[in-house]
């Protein structure tokens, strides 16, 4: 019958208008929405770890951090595309002005391995919600994310251990700095 198939042509769509394949659990895209702008907030975080840096004559940290800010950025927009893709509307929240007032590298390097710390374990948490709500479109994007956060963390851990072995002595800030420079920042791997 024509209203019976016709029926089959509904197609339900997200706030934007857009074609939405399944909807979203609304803690989980609240969820999101704080994620995304979370990674928003990284990045702010390590521009002004970049400037700090690059007011004290460390180019490697600075262009280490600059680097990573524009990780950050990536991981925001990355999230806003999944979120687009589930015809959801991503949400640009009002950052907080981040804390420049670092009295040391090691500071600078203590607040970036926090930061990864608190970005996996939110990201952690979003997947345990996206599991518990049966969302397998949103594991299946969280996943690898997960995993390549907790690489980010394994390496602010190993640079904020550097830094500390360093123990504020310019040749030995100098020397990681010389290393950043040149794209090195992983840990030791024994594999
Ligand atoms: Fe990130």
């Amino acid at each position: 019958m024509l209203s019976d198939s016709s029926k089959h042509l509904e197609v339900q769509v997200g706030p934007s208008g857009r074609a939405m394949a399944e909807s979203m659990d609304p803690a989980l895209l609240e969820g999101f929405q704080a994620h995304f702008n979370m990674e928003r907030q990284a990045h702010a975080t390590y521009f002004g770890a970049a400037i700090w840096m690059g007011e004290r004559e460390l180019r490697g940290f600075s262009k280490h951090f600059n680097d990573e800010a524009r990780g950050e950025q990536e991981h925001a927009a990355k999230v806003a595309d999944y979120l687009i893709a589930r015809a959801q509307s991503p949400e640009l929240q009002a950052l907080e002005a981040p804390d420049q007032s670092w009295k040391s590298v090691l500071d600078v390097m203590s607040t970036a391995f926090l930061t990864e710390r608190d970005v996996t374990t939110s990201l952690q948490q979003l997947l345990v919600e996206a599991e518990r709500v049966g969302d397998s479109r949103s594991t299946v994007f969280l996943e690898p994310m997960v995993e390549q956060q907790i690489k980010a963390e394994h390496e602010a851990a190993h640079l904020l251990g550097r830094t500390r072995f360093a123990d504020g002595q310019a040749a030995a800030v100098l020397v990681i700095d010389n290393e950043l420079r040149e794209g090195v920042a992983h840990p030791a791997q024994l594999q």
